[in-house]
């Protein structure tokens, strides 16, 4: 199979190197890349506007690729699935039109109302007085969403009565605001693969999701994330296909919508019982990097049967026993901003060190021919070990050899697991 792999991120250098590594796959190309996926075996990149449905069909039409997977949100949004679907060639990513359970949150808690999927409690709002009225229901911790896409950032919780105002006052000025009861308890995030159909659930992994250590400040696209989770309780994987994830995608087919792709179940474990904290309609970043690390079986024919419309025939996927631990290294200034022009070292000492891999996201090279960042977050570096312990000492290992001047990263990721 030959596969063309759309975005730029860590999650998509996870994807290339998963794919190249698969015995199914005979070539992958990466359209743009990064420096990270330009170095793969078997494996190259193209330039491409990822948010132009015709330029990305008519990529995968030159190159014949056998399968399109699209790795970011903004592609699938913008109708890129669509497109490659038109020309006939099989997609792993959703339609625009289900990919809303993604890009509009006020469709994704109509979804949830209707096929009975549990979640926080919501009002949408357009005016402040709305959201005040929301806010005074449901009472403090608050929680501000952005009706858009924001890539993980549009989201305020705080005690903070003015800074919750202040944040829905941002949103009102192009959106409109949803405003939702506060959940309690530890979050996961399921991803399950749908062929429009049938779900097949890939194992549960955390995200960190706030900037800084003892989740405290502002929240970003993730800082860190671990597989498996031996905390969690029994059975959970299934109860969330069965409450979750399969509702959701009878309604969406219900609706004329079908969900080809990959359902990102973000849950909170609260003391009420399982809720849904939001749907994504793609592989999360980081906690891809974690998932694909564990998985045996081969990604392409899993992600090729659920482009087809075939997940029930798929073999049950095999996973790994052994942990997986991400460290993300992030740029000097983010989340508010990203310092581009640093110059990353020690990548080649942090690689060689065992289990552990570096993956890249806003890397670039200059015109020196130093690796240098480029965006948000810059690097994963992802570590595997017969356990949680050891596969973060790993990983830790990995990003103390690495050094990015003013560069950020959490020291409790997986810690005291
Ligand atoms: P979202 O973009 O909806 O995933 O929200 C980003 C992050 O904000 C989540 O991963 C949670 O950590 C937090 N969050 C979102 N909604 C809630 C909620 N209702 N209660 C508590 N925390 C939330
Ligand atoms: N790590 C959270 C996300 O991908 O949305």
């Amino acid at each position: 199979m030959k596969i063309l792999v759309i975005g730029s991120g860590a999650r998509e250098h996870a994807l290339a190197r998963a794919l190249a590594l698969d015995p199914a796959t005979s070539a992958v190309v990466v359209a743009p890349g990064n420096p990270g996926t330009a170095r793969l075996d078997s494996t190259e990149n193209t330039p491409v506007d990822a948010e132009d449905p015709d330029a990305v069909a008519a990529l995968a039409q030159r190159i014949g690729a056998d399968l399109v997977v699209v790795g970011p949100e903004a592609p699938l949004v913008a109708g890129v699935a669509d497109a490659v679907r038109a020309v006939g060639i099989p997609v792993f990513g959703p339609d625009a039109a289900a990919a809303r359970i993604e890009g509009s949150k006020a469709f994704a808690k109509e979804i949830m109302a209707a096929a009975a999927v549990p979640t926080a409690m919501a009002h949408v709002c357009t005016t402040l007085i709305e959201v005040e009225a929301a806010m005074d229901s449901f009472g403090a911790p608050y929680v501000i969403k952005d009706d858009g896409l924001a890539a993980g950032k549009g989201v305020v919780v705080t005690e903070h009565r003015t800074a919750a105002l202040a944040h829905a006052q941002a949103c009102l000025d192009h959106a409109s605001v949803v405003v939702e009861e506060y959940l309690d308890g530890p979050e996961v995030s399921l991803f399950c693969l749908a062929d429009g159909r049938t779900v097949v659930p890939l194992a549960p992994a955390q995200d960190f999701k706030r900037l800084l250590d003892g989740d405290d400040g502002p929240n970003t696209g993730g800082m860190g994330a671990y597989s498996p989770l031996d905390w969690a309780p029994e059975g959970l994987t299934e109860q969330v296909v069965e409450r979750v994830a399969l509702p959701a995608v009878r309604e969406l087919a219900n609706r004329g919508t079908p969900f080809v792709g990959l359902l990102y179940c973000g849950l909170a474990l609260t003391s009420r019982g399982l809720r849904v904290i939001e749907f994504n309609a793609r592989f999360g970043d980081p906690e891809t990097q974690v998932v694909l690390a564990r998985l045996q079986s081969s990604l392409a024919t899993a992600l090729h049967a659920a482009a087809t419309g075939s997940l029930h025939e798929l073999p049950p996927l095999r996973w790994s026993e052994d942990a997986a631990v991400t460290v993300v290294l992030a740029s000097h200034g983010y989340p508010a901003s990203a310092r581009r022009g640093d110059v990353i070292s020690g990548l080649e000492a942090a690689e060689a060190i065992p289990d552990v891999h570096v993956l890249h996201a806003g890397t670039a090279t200059n015109e020196a021919g130093e690796l240098v960042t480029a965006g948000g977050r810059v690097l994963s570096v992802t570590a595997t070990g017969t356990d949680i312990p050891a596969a973060r000492a790993a990983a830790y290992a990995g990003v103390d050899a690495i050094a990015i001047p003013g560069g950020q990263h959490r020291t409790d990721i997986a810690a005291g697991l």
